[in-house]
């Protein structure tokens, strides 16, 4: 047997004005876990990316059981037993589950003898029989619109298996899901695990890295660093060597100094398609250089508060007052006008232009103003300073700097784009849903300092977020929200995170 089932050797791959991998060599040994760790923008999906075919290296070699291949598309690599779930499922929605894992690869019978047809009830049969034996809990049958984001994650699994998949890669698994979901989803990978699979896993949170990693790599800016046994090694170590100084996990948050009320929500309840209440008399109010966090399982009604206060959704009843004026009926754009900056989940889904350049989203919400536009003209060099200043204050990395196209900008640097872009409307009241989802150590520390400056500017706060740890670290109150009531609203330092972990699940007194 091969030492190694996977070698990828002095990989180097180039992009315009970047070298993504600079001569990185690694080996996986069959039936590991093997981790990829670095920053955003450190090449781990690009080094995926050219073992699934997606990209080919300008150099190096890759070795599959010790045979040179060269892949020139996915197809090629799936002939070799490797699968991928990328961050972004290619899923069709109108299709059910079964009709999208045999999308292309279906088992055939021949109606009449002649006609090739897609057999829909083996492959259901099939699918389902896998489902249970790696406790999947997949239906076959439903619709993927009709499925949640960790339903279709696990379609995504599926695929792979049913494509008999011996090497398994996952970019970032786990940034789309709920803590409790992740621990279904890591016991899924050791289920991987036990039954041979060798899995690749990308993840930017070390505690995944130690709870089911073997071994790890590092990469910093397209080098690779080290690759070590995670038994031997600290967090603290893993997250030196990523980001190359060291790293402080501990944020000193300034005193407060709250004034007067910015926000106030008075027995907001709003309704679902259905007619179904999702946020039930809710009340509650935040202060300039107040951060106000609700805290819940994800799904019980926080982020419908949000899009009830940014005009998203509909009020059903109750009253939203900013800065003194009723704005419970305004349009969506006359609030942002009033002062209301959003960042919401969906980050695609707000004014993000992919074939656009960075500096041109970034300068997105401003290109109508002076200095932006004089006369209606517009002015390109006062976008491309104000798209280096952001990029300096927020350390977005990528090939071209302003001129790069979004597109192209690793993941994570995409998100600091449109973080750093909402935080420097300054705005009265900044609602931040997830804000770190899918950044590394350094850039939420980067985050978190300047939704801090914003806090101390006298910005009210609106921190949505399933982390309890980034609750924990910078709210000033906390609202937790359970089936769509606050059950509890209290000072920050009056709760212990377990007190919220247990008004998180439904407990009313502990
Ligand atoms: N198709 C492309 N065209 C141009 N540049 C690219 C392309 N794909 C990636 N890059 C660049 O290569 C570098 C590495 O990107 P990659 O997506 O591999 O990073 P990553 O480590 O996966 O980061 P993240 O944690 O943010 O997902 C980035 O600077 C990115 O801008
Ligand atoms: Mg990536």
């Amino acid at each position: 047997m091969q030492d190694y089932i996977v070698e990828m050797r002095h990989i180097t791959k180039r992009f315009p004005g970047i070298v993504a991998n600079d001569d990185v060599s690694i080996a996986i040994r069959p039936g590991e876990v093997y981790a990829l760790l670095g920053e955003n923008g450190a090449g781990k999906s690009t080094l995926m990316s050219m073992l699934f075919g997606m990209y080919e290296p300008d150099q190096g070699e890759i070795y599959i059981r010790g045979e040179k291949v060269a892949f020139h598309s996915s197809n090629d690599a799936a002939a070799h037993n490797i699968g991928m779930v990328h961050q972004h499922f290619k899923l069709v929605d109108t299709y059910t589950i079964a009709e999208n894992i045999v999308l292309g690869m279906a088992p055939m019978t021949k109606k009449f003898g002649i006609f090739p047809c897609v057999d829909i009830k083996r492959a259901n049969r099939e699918i389902a029989e896998l489902s249970a034996r790696y406790g999947l809990e997949v239906n076959p049958t439903d619709k993927i619109c009709d499925v949640p984001v960790s339903v279709r994650q696990r379609v995504e699994i599926l695929k792979m298996l049913y494509r008999r998949a011996e090497i398994m890669i996952f970019d970032e698994p786990t940034a789309v899901l709920t803590p409790q979901e992740i621990d279904f989803l890591l016991q899924i990978i050791d289920g991987l695990r036990k039954d041979g699979k060798t899995i690749i896993l990308i993840t930017h949170k070390m505690e995944e890295i130690k709870r089911i990693a073997d071994r790890c790599a590092i990469l910093r800016r397209g080098k690779l660093i080290d690759v070590r046994s995670v038994a031997g090694t600290s967090v603290q170590e893993m997250a030196n060597m990523m980001v190359g100084r060291e790293v402080s996990f501990d944020q000193n948050k300034p005193k407060a100094d709250f004034g007067n009320a910015v926000l106030s929500v008075e027995h907001l309840t709003v309704e679902n398609d259905h007619h179904f209440p999702v946020v039930r008399d809710v009340s509650f109010s935040i202060r300039s250089g107040e951060i106000f966090a609700i805290a819940g399982v994800s799904g019980n009604g926080q982020t419908q508060i949000a899009d009830a206060i940014t005009g998203m959704l509909p009020v059903s009843s109750g009253t939203i007052t900013l800065d003194g004026n009723v704005i419970t009926r305004m349009p969506i754009r006359s609030r942002a006008r009033e002062g209301i900056s959003y960042i919401p989940e969906d980050r695609q889904g707000m004014g993000v232009v992919m074939d656009f350049s960075l500096q041109e989203n970034l300068a997105l919400r401003e290109y109508n103003r002076s200095p932006f536009s004089k006369k209606g003209i517009l002015q390109f060099d006062r976008f491309r300073e104000y798209a280096d200043q952001l990029i300096g204050r927020y350390d977005i990395r990528s090939g071209q700097g302003a001129k790069t196209q979004m597109r192209s900008m690793s993941g994570g640097n995409q998100q600091k784009a449109i973080i750093g872009r909402e935080i420097e409307e300054h705005a009265k009241l900044i609602i931040f849903v997830q804000p770190t989802r899918g950044l590394d150590i350094g850039a939420i520390e980067n985050i978190h300092r300047q939704i801090l400056d914003e806090r101390s500017r006298g910005a009210a706060i609106l921190l949505i977020s399933l982390e309890l740890d980034e609750i924990m670290k910078l709210a000033d109150t906390i609202g937790v929200i359970y089936n769509g009531e606050l059950l509890k609203t209290a000072p920050a330092e009056e709760m212990t995170s377990q007190e919220v972990g247990r008004y998180m699940m439904g407990v009313k007194e502990a």
